[in-house]
Parts: structure tokens; sequence; C-alpha cells
């Protein structure tokens, strides 16, 4: 939720702190700003609306200066209006922030300041912290004294980046619970929330950890805690390339993401799969190869899309490993008070690895002594470093706010996880040879379930005006129907509910009419006969069935109105698969109607909020 970028060098700020922001709108686009340190001044432009927008307010006012910083806004507090827009400044522009995350006793903070004498303009908590900092350079001794006090009175989290007219040649930075990156160039350095807003120019980063500040000047920059204790910390190179950031042709990223499944597929598998023995090695495990497979109990914690990839986790490791699982939404988990004992392994599952109530859920679980565990994208994230140990998926940057390759990439991670285990207890070598050989058929699969594209349009075509929508499934491809259904209400806004295809006749039913669209996954297994008969039920009731079928089963050709054929594969590694077509279904539709598919409205990519 919100990007930061901030920059200090001999360049032109301004357009590199643009480009950095357009690599961050994911994180939000309520409203931008930006404000840049010239002559002794500091000018802040900030708009309602996305950069473009402020990009047009803009238009060519020269905005010149080498030292500036910029927030793309996901609002928390206050309504998303230019005034509230970032970055705010204490009493006399003096002190100039951005700031992501949420300032929990800011109320308290608040009154304490205009007790002494502060007014505010804006409904934000990040406008306080300027004010704190304000208050406080009258009684520390320099700045970055006074920057730190404040700090250390904040509740809550904050990423921040600050300039100030007290030290003009200084870019401030400081972390706590959001996360902020710090690129290391050539005579110049830049700060962001994360590492797609500097890769453009230079690679070698520092992550900042929770406490710590950075004070970045012409010479070097500088690391200490909260509490000044300087600290060293280690440049580490980012890898991934700019192409992968970008939209390489196709119209939006979602799509573009959604055509990479087969290489991002292979990527996670890529190095894991040892064919001869039947098994998979993750190596980011080997720290706590014996607490994972050991493990009595599993509890897999995520949100969203994650959390459907956490569910289908559930069916697999109980299925094949027989140990019980667990699945919980982490904003549940965390306050829950569930029942964890050091013997237990939990896997928290999450694209951006910040999300902020799977982060919490995470020390939750380790502070009750379990072994914690990460499914992550985001390479350095905050969920990646906090666990004891994990597995990246290597989807590569995911952009479009509605996820789509990391979780066929969660799956196959899970998976892999799922033969590791399952191998060192009942599965046979050869039942591993099995399962290794169709995992490594998984890209080639998914490859030709994408060529449903153009049926799908059409198939699109006809229902994009319908307000409802029901997905069903059963056994693996229940979780399936549950993302289906969720791609779809986040960028179509089209109401839409996935449901076990059996509960159907215990409420859903009463909704099905001939203008309700109904999505079966109804490939070939073991439940195929039952999902027939809920087909049936549907039917009977005049609504429009949409079936995901087994290539080559024409079973139900001429029974439904449409059948989307897809290669099957083994019954856990299903849904790698069937996902594509729904996944199409949603971008397609969104499309038609009118919708921003890679920014839908009130969402937000990486949510650091609770
Ligand atoms: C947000 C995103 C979803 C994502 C969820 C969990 O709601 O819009 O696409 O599934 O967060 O995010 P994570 O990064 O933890 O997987």
């Amino acid at each position: 939720m919100c990007g930061i970028v901030g920059y200090l060098g001999r360049r032109d700020a301004f357009p590199i702190l643009i480009t950095g922001l357009k690599r961050l709108e994911y994180r939000g686009y309520d409203s931008a700003g930006v404000a840049l340190r010239n002559n002794g001044h500091i000018n802040i432009e900030k708009q309602v609306g996305k950069i473009a927008a402020l990009e047009q307010l803009i238009g060519d006012k020269e905005m010149n200066g080498n030292l500036g910083i910029a927030h793309t806004r996901w609002a928390t507090h206050g309504e998303p209006n230019q005034v509230n827009a970032h970055p705010h400044s204490d009493s006399n522009g003096d002190v100039v922030l951005v700031h992501n995350g949420i300032i929990e006793n800011y109320d308290s903070l608040r009154q304490m300041l205009i007790e002494k004498g502060h007014s505010f303009e804006t409904e934000t908590d990040t406008e306080i912290i300027a004010h704190l900092i304000e208050e406080f350079c009258k009684t520390e001794s320099n700045f970055e004294d006074a920057f730190r006090a404040a700090l250390l009175e904040l509740e809550g989290t904050y990423g921040l980046a600050l300039i100030t007219r007290h030290e003009p040649e200084k870019l401030f930075a400081a972390r706590k619970g959001s996360p902020l990156v710090i690129g290391v160039g050539e005579k110049e350095f830049l700060v962001a929330s994360d590492a797609s807003a500097i890769i453009a120019h230079t690679r070698d980063v520092i992550y900042l950890e929770d406490g710590e500040i950075a004070i970045i000047s012409q010479d070097g920059y500088l690391t200490k805690t909260i509490e000044n204790e300087v600290i060293e910390k280690a440049i580490e190179r980012v890898t991934f390339d700019l192409d992968r950031i970008e939209k390489a042709g196709y119209e939006h990223f979602m799509l573009k993401e959604i055509y990479e499944q087969p290489r991002t597929v292979a990527d996670c598998m890529r190095g894991r799969l040892i064919a001869e023995e039947g098994v998979s090695r993750l190596g980011g495990l080997n720290n706590i190869l014996h607490n994972v497979v050991r493990a009595r109990k599993i509890f897999i914690t995520a949100c969203g899309t994650s959390y459907h990839a956490g569910l289908i986790g559930e069916y697999m490791l109980e299925e094949y490993c027989r140990i019980p699982v667990e699945v919980e939404y982490a904003s549940e988990f965390r306050y829950r008070d569930p029942i964890i004992t050091d013997d237990h392994l939990v896997v928290a599952v999450s694209q951006s690895g910040e999300t902020a109530d799977t982060l919490a859920a995470l020390r939750e679980a380790k502070r009750k002594g379990a072994t914690v565990m990460g499914i992550v994208n985001q390479v350095g994230s905050t969920i990646a470093r906090e666990t004891h140990g994990g597995t990246y998926i290597h989807a590569g940057p995911e952009i479009g706010v509605a996820s789509t390759k990391a979780f066929t990439s969660q799956v196959t991670a899970l998976s892999l996880l799922n033969v590791m285990i399952a191998r060192t207890k009942t599965m046979s070598a050869e039942m591993g040879r099995r399962i290794i050989q169709e995992m490594q058929e998984l890209p080639e699969k998914v490859e030709k379930a994408l060529k449903c594209d153009e049926l799908v349009q059409e198939i699109s075509h006809v229902f994009k005006d319908r307000s409802n929508f029901l997905y069903l499934g059963r056994g693996y491809n229940f979780p399936v129907a549950l993302e289906g259904a969720l791609k779809l209400k986040e960028i179509s806004y089209i109401h839409a509910e996935g449901y076990p295809a059996a509960e159907m006749k215990h409420g859903p039913i009463a909704l099905i009419d001939e203008d309700m669209p109904v999505v079966v996954i109804a490939t070939k297994d073991s439940t195929y006969d039952k999902i027939i008969s809920n087909i049936q039920e549907v039917k009977a009731r005049k609504g429009r069935v949409i079936a995901v079928v087994s290539e080559g089963d024409d079973k139900l050709k001429g029974e439904v109105d449409y059948t989307i054929p897809i290669p099957t594969t083994f019954n856990f590694l299903q849904p790698i698969i069937s996902i594509v077509p729904l996944q199409l279904l949603s971008y397609h539709i969104a499309v038609m109607r009118g919708c921003n598919v890679d920014q839908p409205r009130n969402l937000a990519k990486s949510v650091t909020v609770e």
C-alpha cells in the first residue's frame, strides 16, 4: 500500500521519481505527489488520482532539483483528495515527507501537538509525523536526533522518505513494518518501497530492517537503528530484468502475466526436481528440514489469492503426506489464539512477502515456538527474511493487481513441498518419479490451456453484462472455483461466488435462473460423475453452464452452453491448468466492460496495513 521513491544524486530528480512512481503504482493509485529541493526551497506538487494526473497538473512547470521524494497513495486515513495526498509537511514547510503505513497512535499525538499550538491541514496520520519532528527540533541539538526522537514516539508502521531545509543536502529514510530499499548507484542513491523502482538505475541495494534509518548524502550513506547505533548493512544484488516489469507488447500486465505462466511454472521447478530419485529438493529448507518433514501439524496462513493456493496445499499435503493441515486467513489466525506448539509447521504464503496480516500471523506463530516457513515471490521481502526457511516461487515481478502467475507458482511450490515431504513418508520412489514426470510436463500443458483464449473471448462477450456469476468445483478444483470467482470480482466488479459444487443445493441453487452463468470445473477426476450430476441440477433450473472439461471429453458437449477443453494431469496438479481459462475469462470480461484491469478500484497489490 502506497509507493515511495526518493532520489539524491547529480541528475534531475523529477523524471527519475516519476518513472519510479509508475513502477510502484500497483501499490496504490488514489493520489500522487512529489517534492523537490531546489535553491533552498522545497517545491511540492500533488494531485488526486493516478500519476498521469500529477504529470498533467505539472505540465510544463519547471521541476528542478536533484534531491526529491515522491509518493503514490492508497488511502487509509482521510479520503483520497488533493489535500490528503503526500508529501506532507510541518508548519513552515521545513520538513517534508512521504509515508507508507499507518500511525496507530496518531490521534493522541495529534491532540498533544494541537495543545502545543500546531494546526493541521489534512486528515492524514502522516502529517503528524512532520509536526512531531518539528516539535523535537525545538529541543534536540540536531535534525537527526529530532528525527529519531519523533520515530520513537510512533506506534504502528511506516516506510518514510524525508527531505528537510534543516539538512538541505540529505535524504532521510526510516522503516518499521513497511518495506524500504535503498539503491546504491554511482554517486547517486535511491529510496523506494521495492526494487522495481530502482533497478533502471542500479542493481545494488540495501534492505532496511524494522527499526532502522538511513541518512543519505552525496558522500554516501549511514545506516543506524532508531536508537542511534550505527550498523553496517550488506549490499545485495537484484537480478531480475527490466523487461520483466514491462508490458512486452501485451495490452495489460495481467494478460502478460497470464501468458508468462508456462515459463514461471517451469522457473519455480527449475533445479528442484530429481527425476531419477523421484524427489524434489528445496534448498531454502535445508536448515529446517527435520522440522518440516516431522511436523505433527501444518498451518498454512495467507490472504486473498495466496489463501486459495494454500487450500490446494492442504488437500495435497493431507492426501500424500498424511499430516493434518489447517488453512487459515492470516487476519483470523493472528487474533484467534490458535493452538500452536513447537512441533508444528506454519507456512506463510505470500506473493509480495509484505502483507501485514500474513506477517503478523507468522510472527505470532514464531512467538509460540512453531517452525515458520515462507512461500514467497518477492525476493528479500520481509516475510522471506523473517521465516526460519522457505522457498521462493521465482515468478518474477507481478504487476497486475489481480494475482495470476503467482497463484500457479505458489501451487507449484506447494506441490514441490508435498513431494519432498511425502517421499520421506510412505510415497514410493516409483510414485515420486511419476509425479515428477507429470510436473515436468506442466509448462507445456499450461501453454496448451492458453489456446482456449479465443473461445474464452467469445464466451466473455456473451456473458459480460451479467451481474452475478457462480463458480463450482469439487476436490482440488474447489479452491480453483474460489479463485476464479475472486478474479472476476476483483477486476470486473461483477458479483461472483465460488462454491463446492455439492454445497450448491444448500443455498446458491436458489439463485439459479436463466440469467445466472455458472462456471463449472468438470475435469476428469474422482469427483467427475458427481459434478456431472451437479451440472444437471443447474441445467434443470435453466442456469447457463460454462464447463471447463478435460481435452477429449465430449460428454458435456451439447448438454451445456459452452465447454472449454484443457489438458489434464494428476488431481493435485490440476489447479495449475484449470485456473488458466478462468483467469482469461475474468480478464476479457473486465476489458469488455471498460474496467481498469491492472489497477482495479479500491485494491492494492501489496496490503501492508491490517
Ligand atoms: C491483495 C492483492 C491480492 C493478493 C493478496 C495477498 O489483496 O490484491 O492479489 O492475493 O493481497 O497478497 P500476498 O502478497 O500476501 O500474496
